[in-house]
C-alpha cells in the first residue's frame, strides 16, 4: 500500500507553469509514495445553503482528501493572494461544520509564478488558512520559484539549474509526512 498524497493545483489554465510544477513533482517523489492530482475546475461556488447536500464533486474532493496521508498545494499568486478557484476548494472540503476533511494532514506548500517574489505571499495567505484548519505545513524550505526559460527541461522535467532544490523540497516533504505517520 502506497503512501497517498494528494496535489492540490491552484490553477486551471491549460498551459500552467502550477500544473506543469506538479507533474514534474510527481517524478522527484520516492516509489513507495504516490501523488494524485485533484480535480478542482468541477467544483461550484461554494455556497452554505448546499453544506447539507454537497454536490458529487465536492464529495469526491472530501473522499480523495479523506483517503490520502499528505497534501502538496502547489499554486500561483493572484492579486497578492492565492486563487480563488483554490480558496474555493478549501472551503469546500471544510465544510459542513465539524467535518472537515483537511485536519492532521501534513502538508507541501509550493508554487510557482512569474513575478520576482513569485508566490510567496500566496503562500503565506495561503499558510494562515491551513493554521486554521488545523493542517501542519512543511516551514523549510521555502519554495518560491520564478518561471524562466530553462525551468522545465524537454522531458517535462525540473530544469537542471533547479532540480537540486526541488529535489531537496521533495526529499524534506518526505521526511515531514514520515512524521505524522501515525
Ligand atoms: C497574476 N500574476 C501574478 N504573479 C505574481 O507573481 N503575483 C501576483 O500577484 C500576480 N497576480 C496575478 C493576478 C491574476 C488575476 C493573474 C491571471 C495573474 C501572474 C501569474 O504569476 C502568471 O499568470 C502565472 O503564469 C500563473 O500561474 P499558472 O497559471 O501558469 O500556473
Amino acid at each position: 500500500q502506497k503512501i497517498q498524497i494528494a496535489v492540490i493545483v491552484g490553477s486551471l489554465r491549460r498551459d500552467s507553469f502550477n500544473q506543469k510544477l506538479a507533474t514534474a513533482l510527481a517524478r522527484l517523489a520516492p516509489p513507495e509514495f504516490e501523488l494524485k492530482r485533484l480535480e478542482i475546475g468541477d467544483l461550484p461556488l461554494y455556497n452554505q445553503d448546499d453544506d447539507a447536500n454537497q454536490a458529487e464533486p465536492v464529495k469526491r474532493l472530501k473522499a480523495e482528501i479523506a483517503a490520502s496521508q499528505g497534501l502538496i498545494f502547489v499554486t500561483p499568486e493572484y492579486n497578492r493572494s492565492m486563487p480563488g478557484v483554490l480558496k474555493n476548494a478549501i472551503d469546500h472540503a471544510s465544510r459542513p461544520y465539524g467535518q472537515s476533511a483537511w485536519a492532521g494532514k501534513p502538508a507541501g506548500v509550493i508554487g510557482v509564478s512569474v513575478g520576482a517574489i513569485g508566490t510567496a505571499l500566496a503562500q503565506q495567505h495561503l499558510r494562515n488558512v491551513l493554521a486554521y484548519l488545523d493542517v501542519p505545513t512543511l516551514g523549510q524550505p521555502e519554495a518560491f520559484i520564478q518561471a524562466k526559460d530553462g525551468l522545465f527541461d524537454a522531458d517535462g522535467g525540473i530544469g537542471a539549474d533547479s532540480r537540486k532544490f526541488v529535489q531537496g523540497w521533495m526529499d524534506r516533504y518526505v521526511a515531514f509526512v514520515g512524521q505524522h505517520q501515525g
